[in-house]
């Protein structure tokens, strides 16, 4: 694969992964999503790509096996450390998420967070149906939404940006990343097909809106 995200998640990166995200608003948002959304609720077989350091790993507490798959070693050893339930239904493996080793409907849901920001427009639709075929249930899915802002808007973002992010993009800012607007998520989520079952949004981020929508087959 041809991407900066693909190769770029070496050690120095799955070193400083956490530490460098954990004081984003979003970053808390997303992990209090994940919480909640399986506090209660059980079920079978979730597949949660790409895991990177494996942040979301215990939240899984009434799900039978837990499947953590991401294409960098460095963060699959990371994720490795994250585990601090019982181990034994908890499977991390290289993947790829353009070509999984897993059977037609295998999982009862996916969770993917901060993954199509890193793949390019033009491979986005085979990843939608790579994830489809594996699917039976949910596809739990973060994005960035890009828009136009406000001036308001835009100067609130510098702030926050200015006090929280800055100091530690530094990490993975060489990681290039591409916009995605809704029209075109849309577009993407009718290829396959699937149909659109909430749409939560969480907080901004520098320039895009930050969504977690849950999808399932049409
Ligand atoms: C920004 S991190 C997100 C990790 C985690 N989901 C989170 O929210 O913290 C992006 C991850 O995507 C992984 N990745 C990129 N392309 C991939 C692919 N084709 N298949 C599997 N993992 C991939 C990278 O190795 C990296 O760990």
């Amino acid at each position: 694969m041809n991407y900066d995200g693909y190769e770029k998640y070496d050690n120095q990166v799955a070193e400083t992964y956490d530490i460098a995200r954990k004081e984003e608003e979003h970053w808390k948002f997303e992990n209090e999503y994940i919480k909640n959304r399986y506090k209660n609720f059980k079920t079978d077989r979730v597949l949660d790509l790409p895991v990177g350091t494996g942040r979301f790993l215990n939240y899984y507490v009434n799900v039978k096996e837990i499947f953590g798959c991401d294409i960098s070693k460095d963060m699959l050893n990371k994720a490795k450390l994250a585990v601090t339930n019982s181990k034994e239904n908890v499977f991390l493996s290289k993947e790829d998420a353009f070509n999984l080793s897993y059977a037609d409907n295998y999982f009862d849901e996916i969770i993917c967070f901060r993954l199509l920001h890193l793949i390019p427009p033009e491979l986005r639709e085979n990843l939608f149906k790579e994830f489809h075929r594996v699917l039976k249930g949910n596809l739990v899915l973060q994005v960035y939404l890009s828009r136009d802002y406000t001036l308001l808007e835009k100067v609130k973002n510098k702030i926050i940006c200015f006090f929280n992010a800055m100091p530690n993009t530094k990490a993975w800012s060489h990681i290039k990343s591409y916009p995605l607007s809704l029209e075109e998520l849309n577009r993407l989520i009718n290829s396959v097909p699937m149909k659109v079952n909430k749409k939560n949004f969480l907080c901004q981020y520098t320039g895009a809106d930050v969504y977690v929508f849950e999808l399932s087959k049409d």
